[in-house]
């Protein structure tokens, strides 16, 4: 018996970075961009295989620090079932290390194909729980916005600690995913970012509240659809990304380059130092923008929309 699973990629719109001292953030699904499990009863070994990393080897082989292999035997741990033999094959669109949650869209295709194998159902904070215990393994002090808003795959407020709230979105929201090509670990751009603070709690708290301040105004933007404000949000929220020091002059270069052609706001998106840029978009100017980003060394630019 085969079964497969899906997980959607995420879009942080404001409150990377404040979000892992404790502001909001608001996050949305990126659905056009999956990671996929499938599982196949077979005899012999569990085993797994990641062609697009080069990963096949027996679970019983792996480190119990691999992120995959602590991912299967957590979620068996919590559905209290033993390994069974078969075969998780992993595949994902998401590119890695781009600020868009390939890591734990791929832990949460795994998760909803080892439950729906053991006929259980998880719900999605059940789901987002283990993909948390997984995301420590990757980023040492997640969060947990990318986990929360990969199970859940609605948008949402999301702040440390308390139970996440899907949001309403209240106009249709065109935005574009640019790619600078550049590879960048959240892990390093997270850890940077406490040495800064350290060397400096005063400044980097304040910068941090005003992130904060920006995700409660753009939830209520959200809500009330409206695109304007809401791209302005975007627009002060990159700014004081950059006095954290996560942009580059890659990033940078994108994000005026969209403003330029139109957008109503543009930011980087995820942990920064590479990765994706977002442009919230009138719906009329996406091929100008689109254009532009390309023009302006996206190596790839996505059309998604968020719908009320
Ligand atoms: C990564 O997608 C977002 C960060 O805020 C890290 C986290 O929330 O764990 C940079």
């Amino acid at each position: 018996m085969r079964r497969r699973a899906t997980a959607c990629g995420k879009i942080i719109l404001l409150g990377e970075h404040a979000v892992v001292y404790g502001f909001p953030a608001v996050a949305v699904p990126f659905r056009s961009l999956r990671a996929a499990a499938e599982f196949s009863e077979e005899s012999g070994r569990f085993r797994i295989e990641a062609p697009d990393i080069g990963l096949d080897a027996a679970l019983d082989d792996l480190p119990e620090k691999n992120p995959l292999a602590f991912c299967v035997r957590h979620t068996l741990e919590v559905l209290h079932k033993k390994i069974p033999e078969g075969r998780l094959i992993l595949t994902s669109d998401i590119p890695v290390a781009s600020g868009l949650g390939s890591g734990a869209a791929v832990s949460t295709a795994v998760v909803r194909v080892l439950a729906s194998a053991a006929g259980k159902n998880l719900s999605p904070l059940e789901i987002s729980r283990i993909v948390f215990e997984v995301e420590r393994i990757y980023h040492g002090t997640p969060s947990g916005v990318d986990n929360t808003v990969i199970a859940f795959e609605r948008p949402i407020f999301f702040r440390r600690g308390d139970e996440p709230e899907i949001l309403a979105v209240g106009a249709p929201m065109h935005l574009l995913v640019a790619d600078s090509g550049i590879r960048s670990e959240t892990r390093d751009a997270v850890g940077g970012v406490r040495e800064r603070r350290q060397a400096d709690p005063e400044r980097y708290d304040g910068l941090f509240r005003q992130i904060g301040e920006l995700a409660e105004a753009g939830r209520r933007q959200l809500e009330a659809g409206q695109t304007e404000s809401l791209g302005a949000a975007m627009n002060h929220c990159h700014d004081l990304l950059r006095a954290i020091e996560v942009t580059t002059p890659g990033l940078d270069r994108l994000v005026d380059s969209a403003r330029q052609a139109g957008a109503f706001g543009a930011k980087l998106s995820g942990a920064g130092l590479g990765g994706n840029v977002i442009a919230l978009v009138d719906p009329r100017r996406i091929p100008a923008v689109e254009s532009a980003l390309q023009t302006s060394g996206a190596v790839s630019v996505f059309r998604t929309s968020l719908e009320p």
